[in-house]
């Protein structure tokens, strides 16, 4: 969950690093710090707090050419500048930053306090530049690698020696590092973020690969020792630098690109003249898709409501069976694999631990998983081999939006594909293929004017408890519009399936409680009115989200927040807006920290 930096070649680094780790900061940011190498020495700068913190303490005289930082987000020992990494061996001439858990880490640390090795950390992270310095004798892979074989765990790291001042060591197991090739300079980081101003050149370092990397390229190594050879990368134009341009936070300008990421999401792939849709990256030819006897989703979040989506939406448009799966409970269940069902891993950020563990539990089955990821070269992406990314571009805000409507996108794109080799006729398919592309125009009209947010937001900022609920493809929408309210704004709430509601969430209510309800234009719209009806006789104050011309639910609500009408599996990609500009600003009514909720970190490497 934390974020990794390192730089050689003829710049300053510390101007680098910093403008690295600000890039990183949405991973964690409790505390941040940097190593830099100069004259034949390591400095140290280290700070609780944001990266401006950090900046604020590195001196503009700061000349060396390579150095390593790193964001935190913090799992072994509190927030303090001594948790704070890099961390160092006992000599100070090896630093150390890392991402990721090492699980025999008392066992170690016990093992060297024994030989004298004093901490000053309660790190997990410390055993590694301690256990680095055990093991050298000159060579820094060497020493490097002798570490790693001692270590059980996950982790991304990079290494500074005071003695090899041209180079910095990193590794990787389960924790993301990629390694950015530029003309007489080479970064490392966590995420290509951090790595696009300077260059879209990039090599993925795997699972148990050692990088030595100095300003003229990389040499890589197996744990084993074995050398092996890599392939350059060219990082998309989607991927470039991310700025907040007009916006006051990524997330609302995340929010306003969804029109443009959902285009992207749907482009060379819904085919309209066919009625039907391509995902090569599925690799799954007709009769492939004829043999799936069931699908199922794994994923965390905000990328399991869009799993809920897109497995409604199979059921509905393709009739096979799908489910759900919350990843961190799945694999811990013993699951039961059904013979020819298809698995899909869905996430963002292609690096979710919970995820990346369902996905492996069922491979170990024998089960074949794809991945819906946005991050390319992700540990999701590469552990599943096959998949469709979802081009929503770089989602900066701790919460998710755009990611998601790309997701359910790329579902539903799925769906049709699915459903073309079965039960839709080639004009069905096309009525859907339309929907699915008149997405962005309806999202961007929605955009244009998007009805009484802001009243709707001082209803909620200061309510004790809000309620969400919709029925059908409107739940999964509730429950996300519940979870980005919580994340972004700290407001009690929960999302119930409408129906369920009187079976006992309806207690919470007094007067003016607010309650968000979710009701487009669907089968079940008659049923969810009479549930307004419910809760509006308990004095709760109604947030209707409903279709274009419905006056019926104008009229029944308090606040009515109206959106375009479209075909009901396609209900998620236009209702959920709202809920996230709701979220929004009721957050900074709230004056809460949009962009980097506390607690919250971006990528959750850890389970
Ligand atoms: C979404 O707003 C959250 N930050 C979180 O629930 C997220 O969706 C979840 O951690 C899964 O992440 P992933 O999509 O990167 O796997």
């Amino acid at each position: 969950m934390c974020g990794i930096i390192g730089y050689v070649g003829y710049r300053r680094a510390s101007p680098v690093l910093l403008d690295g780790l600000r890039r990183l900061e949405y991973r964690g940011y409790d505390s941040a710090g940097l190593a830099v190498l100069e004259d034949q020495d390591l400095t140290l700068y280290r700070r609780v707090g944001r990266v401006a913190e950090l900046a604020g303490a590195v001196p503009e005289k700061q000349e060396g050419h390579v150095g390593v930082g790193h964001t935190r987000w913090a799992t072994h020992g509190g927030v303090t500048k001594e948790n704070a990494h890099p961390h160092l061996d006992g000599t100070g001439r090896i630093a150390v930053v890392h991402n990721g858990i090492i699980e025999n880490a008392s066992e170690l640390r016990g093992r060297l306090e024994r030989d004298g090795v004093v901490f000053h950390s309660e790190t997990d992270t410390e055993v590694l530049p301690h256990l680095i310095r055990a093991f050298y004798k000159g060579d820094p892979v060497a020493a490097v690698r002798q570490a790693l074989l001692r270590v059980n765990g996950t982790y991304g790291i990079a290494v500074v020696f005071v003695d090899h001042p041209d180079m910095i060591v990193a590794a990787r197991n389960g924790s993301p590092m990629v390694i950015g090739l530029g003309d007489d300079e080479t970064l490392i980081a966590s995420d290509t973020q951090a790595l696009v101003r300077y260059t879209r050149r990039v090599i993925y370092l795997g699972d148990g690969e050692i990088a030595r990397i100095d300003a003229d390229g990389v040499q890589t190594v197996l744990l084993s020792g074995a050398s092996t050879a890599k392939e350059v990368e060219q990082i998309d134009h989607e991927w470039g630098v991310s700025e907040k341009g007009d916006f006051d936070h990524f997330m609302q300008k995340e929010i306003h690109e969804q029109p443009e990421s959902i285009r992207r999401c749907t482009r060379g792939r819904v085919v309209l003249e066919q009625g039907n849709a391509k995902l090569g990256g599925l690799d799954l030819s007709p009769r492939d898709l004829l043999g799936i006897s069931a699908v199922e989703m794994l994923a965390c979040g905000t990328s399991y409501h869009a799993a809920l989506v897109g497995c409604m939406a199979v059921e509905r448009l393709a009739r096979v069976p799908a489910v759900a799966h919350i990843a961190s409970e799945y694999r811990h269940r013993n699951p039961l694999l059904q013979r020819d069902a298809i698995f899909f891993a869905v996430s963002q950020s292609g690096e979710t631990a919970d995820t990346l563990g369902a996905v492996r539990e069922v491979q170990l089955k024998g089960g074949e998983v794809l991945g819906i990821v946005n991050v390319v070269g992700s540990s999701i992406a590469r552990a599943c081999g096959r998949g469709t990314y979802v081009h929503s571009g770089p989602e900066l805000a701790v919460a998710s939006t755009k990611a998601f409507t790309s997701q359910v996108t790329a579902l539903l794109t799925f769906s049709l594909l699915l459903a073309r080799t079965r039960q839709i006729s080639r004009n069905v398919g096309k009525d859907m293929a339309e929907d699915l592309l008149g997405v962005p125009e309806m999202v961007s009209r929605y955009l244009a004017n998007q009805g009484p947010i802001v009243e709707a937001a001082h209803a909620i900022k200061d309510a004790r408890y809000a309620l969400f609920m919709g029925r059908g493809f409107s739940w999964p929408v509730a429950m996300e519009g519940a979870l980005k309210l919580k994340e972004v704004a700290y407001v009690p709430c929960e999302a119930y399936p409408a129906g369920e509601m009187k079976h006992g969430p309806i207690a919470m209510l007094e007067q003016d409680t607010p309650v968000v309800v979710v009701m487009p234009n669907d089968h079940v719209r008659e049923k969810t009115l009479s549930n307004v009806q419910e809760v509006k006789a308990r004095g709760a104050r109604v947030i209707m989200i409903h279709s274009e011309g419905d006056t019926e639910a104008a009229e029944q609500s308090d606040l009515s927040i109206a959106v375009p009408r479209v075909h009901d599996l396609i209900s998620p990609l236009v209702t959920v807006i709202p809920l996230q500009l709701l979220a929004y600003h009721v957050g900074v009514l709230r004056g809460c920290d949009i962009d980097k909720p506390r607690n919250l970190a971006k990528s959750v490497t850890v389970e």
